[in-house]
């Protein structure tokens, strides 16, 4: 067989594979298919065979081979959760609360959030374009080959759209793959103070079908341009809508509201649920059918359970509590005893946790919330894809996968929890060109 890449000899190669397509849940999230002294062959972007390197070297002709003895060779991390796109920052935030102020606080006093929007309605698309690029390059260079984005620092339909803009253009020349969501109802904007039922409205009426129009448009003339189109490379302006179901945010009326609106409009669901009140986000994500609730530190157990039992992948934020410097943190252990899908995510956003590196999450959410480092490989990388959608195409090593790989500068994928704090990527491969790292 040919090839145009043949990575070998490496010391576990931990393929993820999982039969049918679908999430690792509760004890299967401990199995990491290792292929002990392992290979990986690439062609045209896809894998096409993984195995034992003594078979492959003997059945593939690649034109490159890239030999990772005493390496961990692993799927690239997917990041199923991020506001990337912001300008400004909030150090002096940061240091009222390393002071003592809330989170909380800050924001019911004009803070938080909205001092990000201020800073992002300001800013043109070029600005936010270039202030968000360099985050791009830290998480690909940690190992992130797809992350999700949303919008939800313009909140207002031009601001909104301006923000999806950008994720597109990032997206069009980054090797990053980027998974936009459309999160207007991230705050209830200033100028609605005291009417935050005008905003629902504006999302529900406005906000919505413009993007649904979008995507809509993307898809008729993706068809138009090309013959051969592939609707699997249908690139919608959102795919998914979330919303930051919270006490002083959007309450579970106002979420549900919205959440089915843009159900109807066939976006895919997102929730922030129980971050720092238990409002009842996670039993409507359940209702809804979302594809993730994010957060959770706060459910109360009975819905935890029937999250674990339903379809709706449970994404766990270590960097934020970790960020905000508070203690109670996802019970991930409890979710994963109860048959739940669990995937990690950074979060990464001004306020909360401004953390680009999945393997700092990966070795924070083995402390924090007692996963083993396999369970925690296994949320951040085929879990987080199913998180997003893209459970078909990303998170394992398996043929017909789209070749994302990563070379650890590691003897042992439990190195990858054990040690924190730097960088063991040495190389990332997406689509199975290298575009960070070397060889
Ligand atoms: O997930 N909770 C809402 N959104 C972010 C924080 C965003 C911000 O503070 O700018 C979060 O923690
Ligand atoms: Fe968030």
């Amino acid at each position: 067989m040919d090839a145009d890449l043949l990575i070998h000899s490496a010391a576990q190669l931990l393929t993820l594979a999982a039969h049918g397509h679908k999430p690792k849940r509760g004890a299967a999230m401990s199995d990491l298919g290792i292929v002990p002294d392992g290979a990986v062959a690439v062609r045209g972007g896809r894998i096409v065979r993984v195995g034992p390197t003594a078979e492959l070297r003997a059945s593939v002709r690649a034109t490159r081979e890239v030999d990772a003895t005493g390496k961990v060779v692993m799927p690239g991390f997917v990041d199923p959760h991020t506001h990337l796109v912001w300008a400004g920052d909030r150090a002096h935030e940061f240091e009222q609360r390393v002071a003592g102020a809330t989170y909380m606080e800050i924001m019911a006093a004009g803070g938080g959030i909205m001092s990000t929007v201020r800073a992002t309605r300001a800013a043109s698309l070029q600005d936010l374009v270039a202030q968000t690029r360099p985050r791009l390059d830290r998480m690909l260079a940690h190992g992130t080959t797809t992350a999700e984005a949303k919008t939800g620092y313009g909140l207002t339909l031009d601001d909104e759209l301006k923000l999806l803009d950008a994720i597109t253009l990032l997206a069009e020349d980054h090797p990053l793959e980027l998974v936009p969501t459309f999160m207007g109802a991230h705050a209830i904007p200033e100028e609605y103070g005291g009417r935050p039922g005008a905003y629902v409205d504006l999302i529900v009426e406005e906000m919505l079908p413009t993007i649904a129009h979008l995507n809509y448009r993307v898809a008729i003339t993706s068809d138009e341009d090309d013959a051969d189109y592939d609707y699997a490379d249908y690139r919608p302006a959102a795919r998914f809508c979330d919303v930051f179901c919270e006490e002083g945010a959007f309450s579970v009326e106002q979420s549900r509201r919205i959440l089915t609106a843009a159900k109807k409009l066939g976006l895919g669901l997102k929730i922030h649920a129980d971050e720092f009140a238990p409002l009842g986000g996670t039993q409507l994500a359940v209702a809804l059918r979302a594809t993730s609730a994010d957060h959770l530190v706060c459910t109360p157990p009975d819905q935890l359970q029937a999250l674990a039992r339903s379809k709706t992948i449970g994404v766990a934020l270590p960097g934020t509590p970790f960020g905000l410097g508070q203690k109670e943190y996802t019970p991930a252990r409890e979710f994963i005893a109860a048959g739940g899908a669990l995937a990690l995510a950074t979060d990464l956003n001004p306020g909360t946790s401004w953390c680009e590196s999945m393997p700092f999450i990966v070795a924070l959410a083995c402390r924090a919330m007692r996963l083993t480092p396999a369970e925690a490989i296994v949320a951040a990388t085929l879990n987080a894809a199913h998180a997003v959608g893209l459970g078909h195409k990303a998170g394992s090593l398996e043929r017909n996968k789209e070749a994302d790989i990563l070379i650890l500068d590691l003897p042992d994928y439990r190195h990858l929890a054990y040690q924190f704090g730097g960088n063991p990527v040495q190389a990332v491969f997406k689509r199975g060109e290298l575009v960070a790292g070397k060889v």
